[in-house]
């Protein structure tokens, strides 16, 4: 085994990327891998999928977006061990019982996201309740070190830590324990009217629109309405905010275009999408290749799953072993 440290992150999909997903936790993860300093183990989290209700055949069509959406914003299954969850169900689904019986109720009962979501009056299954335990399962399968999350998620890892310690003081050190990892600079990404960009608020703009409607959605970020010739504020404009996440290398004539008031809301959103269309380029080309693939895609994910699979199978035993299911181990 390297001695590098381990990342692991799942992603759900949940339609089309947008910039606050990109920028919230896909850059990071992308990251990771071409840094070269980590042993990465990426995974498309379609068991998640189920805690909601959703048609099959959307479902379907979601998975496969999600696994292509990926790979074209820059995993590289050559560096990173990229596989599907559902594809390794019986290990991730095995853990997660033996850790449901060691989760005190209360622990769940306190999770945010449940929470929230029963607040806002959505009909919670068992599923949605035991979700971060097989959240942790997938990330204890894998003696994870680091997994990189959005903000909404370091609850959930924290409690697979918990309940890995639990696990450890009962049976003996077993699991690695996990640490989440979250950008504060990028912690939440805003949206077209200034709030977090969400999909439930209607205010995202999508990396793989199409062209004209990408600028529209450019074009349409709200900013505070003033004279042309007046000086606008940096800090507190969304639309600076984004050119600085893309990087701008002119950032600074920018800044000073800004407080000089040399520069307008409509031309500095025109800059943003040449830069952001342009960012995006690769991802683009890389993704048309990709769905006229599906077998090399397909491919990809099968050899993810068995070098996942392989360690995944290796921890249960250990597992099986300590709970005293010893023809199992
Ligand atoms: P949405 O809110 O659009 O439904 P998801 O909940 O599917 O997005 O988010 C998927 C991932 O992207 C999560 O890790 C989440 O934390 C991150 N993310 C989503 N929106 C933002 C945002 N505006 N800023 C930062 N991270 C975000
Ligand atoms: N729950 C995560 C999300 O909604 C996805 C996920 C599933 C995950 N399993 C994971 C993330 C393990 C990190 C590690 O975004």
């Amino acid at each position: 085994m390297s001695n590098k440290k381990r990342v692991l992150t799942g992603m759900q999909a949940s339609g089309d990327p947008h910039l606050g997903n990109y920028f919230g936790m896909m850059a990071k993860t992308i990251e990771f891998q071409n840094s070269g300093d980590f042993d990465c183990f990426y995974f498309v989290a379609d068991l998640h999928a189920f805690t909601t209700k959703r048609d099959p055949a959307v479902f379907s069509k979601n998975q496969a977006r999600c696994v292509i959406d990926w790979l074209a914003l820059g995993v590289d299954p050559e560096i990173a061990t990229f596989y599907r969850q559902s594809d390794l169900s019986g290990l991730h689904t095995e853990l997660t019982w033996y850790l449901l019986c060691q989760t005190p109720m209360g622990l769940l009962e306190r999770a945010h996201s449940f929470k929230d979501k029963k607040e806002r009056g959505l009909e919670a299954n068992a599923g949605l309740f035991t979700y971060p335990v097989l959240m942790a399962a997938d990330i204890l399968l894998y003696d994870a070190n680091i997994v990189p999350v959005g903000k909404d998620q370091k609850q959930h890892v924290e409690m697979a830590r918990d309940i890995a310690q639990k696990f450890n003081h009962e049976f003996g050190e077993t699991f690695v324990l996990p640490e989440s990892k979250i950008e504060e600079a990028v912690a939440t990404i805003p949206g077209l009217d200034g709030q977090k960009m969400s999909k439930s608020y209607g205010n995202t703009i999508e990396i793989f629109a199409e062209e004209k409607d990408f600028k529209k959605k450019i074009m349409s970020i709200q900013t505070d309405s003033v004279e042309l010739g007046e000086a606008l504020d940096p800090e507190n404009c969304n639309v600076f905010a984004l050119h600085k996440l893309f990087q701008n290398p002119n950032l600074s004539a920018l800044e000073s275009q800004y407080k000089n008031g040399d520069i307008g809301f409509g031309d500095a959103k025109k800059q943003l999408f040449e830069l952001a269309w342009e960012y995006f380029r690769d991802a683009r080309d890389r993704r048309a290749k990709l769905v006229a693939e599906p077998a090399y895609v397909e491919e990809v994910l099968q050899k993810g799953a068995a070098k996942a699979g392989a360690i995944a199978e290796a921890k249960l035993k250990e597992v099986r072993k300590k709970l005293g299911l010893d023809h199992r181990a």
